[in-house]
């Protein structure tokens, strides 16, 4: 029940775009537990809407999100740190089916830029600033930062992020390939809006086919990774968007996608 929700504000667009706005603007939306028990019930529930095709995370113009809530987790202790697995939650984002783009302005620090990697692509808006700081305050990235910074902008810029704890502005990050596409800061959520319209105006199953083959690149060889994306090619093959989208080519007419 959306009405519920205590820390988003969630619409679904004419378009069939998930919006989730982070809305705990008193603590730039730091991402306490229940946040993100809220945010993973939301993408599930999107994740399986047919009147969605892919979701929007944004915050506000200050803060995307300003990390993971210090002043609930400082005092907790090891045991129940490690017991209960803290922030293993965070990585259901990561398993959605439907694309997701993290629209970012303002500060994405520590657990907020950890979220905004778990998302498929992030545009930025030209204030932007994302950071590692966890360093700053005796800890370090806990939600994969240090794997997925690694992964997309290099061992040095990963070093000098995480081990410093300095903050990056979204032109550096774009030149450096964390973000995909950097706007003035009010076009920052319209133009994530337009890029997820596209996606969800487009054939389900071949998009998720598409996204699971390019998520693939994260985890395997080369080798395996090109026979996977192989044999998902040939797997749309077997679909009926595949032969109206090369149909519709021929024809030189719009695709009328079956399933979608
Ligand atoms: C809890 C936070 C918070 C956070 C900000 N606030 N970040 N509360 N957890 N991560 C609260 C502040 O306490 C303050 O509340 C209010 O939000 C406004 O913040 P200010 O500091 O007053 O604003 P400003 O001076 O503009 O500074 C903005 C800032 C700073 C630079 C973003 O707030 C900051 O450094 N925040 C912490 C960033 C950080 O270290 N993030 C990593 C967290 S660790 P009051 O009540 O005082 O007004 C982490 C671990 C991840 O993310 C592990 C896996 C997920």
């Amino acid at each position: 029940d959306v009405s519920k929700l205590e820390y988003l504000k969630v619409e679904v667009t004419p378009e069939k775009v998930g919006l989730i706005t982070l809305n705990r603007p008193k603590a730039l939306n730091a991402l306490c537990e229940e946040l993100i028990e809220e945010l993973n019930m939301v993408t599930r529930d999107m994740d399986e809407d047919d009147d969605v095709g892919a979701m929007v995370i944004t915050g506000s113009d200050r803060a995307f999100a300003a990390g993971a809530d210090i002043k609930q987790m400082k005092d907790r202790p090891f045991s129940e740190v490690s017991g209960r697995n803290m922030f293993a939650p965070w990585a259901e984002l990561s398993r959605r089916r439907k694309p997701t783009v993290a629209a970012v302005n303002g500060f994405a620090l520590g657990g907020g830029c950890e979220l905004a990697m778990m998302c498929d692509m992030i545009i930025a808006g030209e204030t932007a600033q994302f950071g590692q700081p966890e360093i700053l305050i005796g800890t370090i990235p806990g939600c994969g930062g240090t794997q997925r910074l690694v992964r997309s902008v290099g061992k040095s810029k990963a070093m000098m992020m995480c081990l410093t704890g300095e903050r990056v502005g979204a032109q550096e990050m774009l030149t450096a390939g964390l973000v995909a596409k950097v706007m003035p800061a009010e076009e920052t959520l319209p133009e994530a809006l337009r890029l997820a319209g596209k996606m969800a105006s487009l054939s389900r199953p071949i998009v998720a086919a598409c996204k699971e083959a390019v998520n693939a690149a994260y985890e395997t060889t080369l080798d395996q990774g090109v026979l996977f994306e192989r044999r998902l090619f040939h797997a749309t093959f077997a679909t009926e968007d595949q032969k109206e989208g090369m149909s519709a080519f021929s024809e030189k007419r719009a695709p009328e996608w079956r399933h979608r």
